[in-house]
């Protein structure tokens, strides 16, 4: 059972497959915490049956078959398909541009340097599928604060790894490669902002962004980028992957908003993987109690 921190949260949100039936393979990767679809702890307690629409984990096999990674092909099958072109050992990333202590650091020494945490998330793709996944991992700021940005570091660009023979649809010019993404700097100082490592309690699948990849869960899926390399600190705002291929479709913020359509369709509603019915999507994708503040004042509809 389960303290309800939000009132969206229900018992099936923890009582799906494996994530909680095999607590020894949930703890494989060193975890300290568990976190609900509301980022806050979940802790043994009774659970509260005035909940609304539940949010129970998608099924693993869901997870890893249906995923949108361009440089694994353009299909949502393709990914986990070419997922072993995609070797991710060894693996290291560099963090640059405005802050002290740049530097290179392998994958195995970020892993050991981190407590890793298990976050239940929703992501909600901007095409119009969810699913809640049940991510292991450690929250971005954690790491980046040892980098010791500087006053200048504005925005926080991310970059995937550029290689056309671990990715093979980088052989195409289908995006302008490295796929790029960008948060302001207080949006990834946020304590929700996620790096993920694992998700149900094992490694990261290939499809899935290994070796690690970014969670963002008040954002559009397409801001999650996977595979990363490279993290710099910058004064201007990136441009991201998506908003370089259409600008007037794609945004810098890509917060989920309901009130805000895509200009080719709405985003009023969504499939949750696995379900029939539609459901209505949230504001920020439920987490506005969370994060609204850091859009106080701004017009979510020109800062799409
Ligand atoms: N990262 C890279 N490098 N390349 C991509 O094509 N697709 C994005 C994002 N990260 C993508 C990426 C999109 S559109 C979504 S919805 C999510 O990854 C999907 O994550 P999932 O396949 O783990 O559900």
């Amino acid at each position: 059972m389960i303290i309800r921190n939000r009132p969206d949260l229900t018992d099936n949100d923890v009582t799906d497959r494996s994530v909680y039936n095999n607590r020894r393979t949930f703890l494989k990767q060193g975890a300290v915490a568990l976190i609900g679809v509301s980022g806050l702890p979940l802790a043994a307690c009774s659970a509260d049956s005035s909940a609304m629409p539940n949010d129970k984990a998608t099924p693993l096999d869901d997870i890893t078959s249906y995923n949108n990674f361009v440089e694994l092909g353009t299909s949502k099958s393709s990914p986990s398909r070419n997922a072993d072109k995609l070797i991710t050992r060894p693996w290291s990333v560099t963090v640059d541009g405005e802050c002290e202590k740049p530097g290179a650091m392998d994958f195995e020494d970020i892993l050991k340097g981190q407590a890793l945490e298990q976050r239940i998330y929703r992501l909600r793709c901007v095409e119009g599928w969810s699913m809640v996944i049940p991510w292991t991992g450690f929250a971005l700021s954690t790491f980046l604060k040892a980098f010791k940005p500087t006053s200048k570091a504005k925005y926080v660009r991310f970059q995937s790894l550029l290689d056309p023979e671990k990715m093979p649809g980088q052989k195409r010019p289908i995006l302008s490669w490295p796929y790029t993404e960008g948060l302001r700097m207080d949006e990834a100082m946020h304590p929700l902002t996620f790096i993920a490592t694992g998700l149900y309690g094992e490694d990261l699948p290939a499809q899935n962004g290994a070796p690690l990849r970014l969670v963002v869960p008040w954002k559009y899926g397409f801001k999650s980028i996977k595979s990363i390399v490279r993290i710099s600190f910058v004064e201007q705002q990136p441009l991201n992957t998506w908003q370089e291929t259409a600008a007037d479709e794609y945004g810098f913020y890509a917060n989920v908003n309901p009130d805000v359509s895509h200009p080719r369709w709405s985003q009023r509603k969504e499939r949750r993987i696995g379900e029939f019915r539609k459901r209505k999507t949230l504001f920020l994708n439920g987490y506005a109690d969370q994060v609204a503040q850091l859009y106080q004042g701004m017009d979510l509809k020109k800062n799409f």
